[in-house]
């Protein structure tokens, strides 16, 4: 089907506490892993383009990936810029046909950052195109525990926050670390809860979850979380298929029979990571939302270590 935004997915899953995956791809093999698992798991899915992925493949080959993707299967698919970093990326992605759109002014003072957020919020809802913002910082790997315990976002900003940039999400930081490649951080959940009763109707954005305890991430769904952004955790998985069948195959030439395998890896966690959000099965054959109206079914938790 063709690309759906984020708006109405995300208000689906906030209302029924499942999460909708953000998945993060640079190439034609993540990006089928990626699709064909929610379309296996009947799951409304996000594909995202991060600043790597327009640097390494550009903004216009990958939208056009994506949007080829989301032509083969009868599941939501939403095409969604990652981290924006300014009001011109984000009209330049509008145009290049993105559903979604981020501005990430994490590092400016909360004036500036409301200022920039607006004027994309102005342009994007012009044209129906919803927008991510962040308020508090979700830190890179490589932080002590004082700085991300510092950079966490204060609840009593995020009704302001919302009020004046008119965002539609918004990635909060709770604790989580981007490109961490083990699973041991836990989220404040409490500050989760004051977010989510200060601005209940927005959907809140989880970034770096792949270092996250796969038991904070339920918990965290339970208040307020309903987009939540993977990437190194398919990275890994597309990284070790390749260097296994390299091994395993030192004299192949044919480079496809390398990268199914990792395509095949990518799919895999991307249905763990559905089934572990809740949001598997909530998409009926026709490719509408099942209702009446669902219980959380995040399945069991476990899954490999990353
Ligand atoms: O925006 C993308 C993410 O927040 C992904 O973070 O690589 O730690 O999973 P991650
Ligand atoms: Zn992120």
């Amino acid at each position: 089907m063709p690309l759906v935004t984020s708006k109405e997915i995300l208000k689906e899953a906030l209302a029924n506490h499942y999460a909708v995956g953000a998945f993060n791809a640079n190439n034609m093999e993540q990006i089928q892993g990626i699709v064909e698992a929610a379309a296996e798991e009947h799951a409304p899915v996000i594909l995202q383009v991060s600043q790597g992925a327009i640097r390494y493949a550009g903004l216009e080959f990958a939208a056009g990936m994506v949007k080829i993707a989301a032509s083969l299967v009868d599941v939501p698919v939403v095409l969604h810029l990652d981290h924006g970093t300014d009001f011109l990326q984000n009209v330049r992605c509008m145009r290049a046909g993105f559903t979604s759109l981020m501005f990430d002014g994490h590092d400016l003072p909360l004036e500036e950052n409301i200022a920039i957020t607006s004027r994309v919020v102005e342009i994007a809802h012009a044209v129906g195109v919803p927008v991510e913002a962040e308020l508090g910082k979700v830190l890179q790997v490589g932080v002590s525990m004082d700085e991300v315990l510092a950079a966490m976002t204060d609840p009593d900003e995020a009704a302001e926050f919302i009020a004046k940039s008119g965002a539609d999400s918004l990635a909060v930081a709770l604790g989580s670390i981007h490109a961490m490649e083990s699973r041991n951080a836990s989220l404040d959940i409490e500050r989760a809860k004051a977010i989510h009763a200060a601005i209940p109707e927005v959907p809140l954005v989880l970034h770096g979850s792949s270092g996250v305890k796969h038991e904070s991430v339920v918990d965290a769904i339970q208040h307020g979380i309903a987009k939540i952004n993977v990437a190194t955790y398919l990275n890994q998985a597309f990284c070790e298929a390749l260097g296994e069948g390299i091994e395993k195959m030192p004299k192949n030439t044919d480079p496809r029979k390398y990268l199914s395998l990792s395509r095949d890896a990518v799919k895999e966690r991307v249905r763990e990571k559905i089934r572990l959000f809740g949001s598997s099965g909530v998409i009926s054959a026709g490719g509408g939302f099942v209702s009446p109206k669902r219980s959380f079914r995040s399945a069991e938790l476990g899954g490999s270590e990353a």
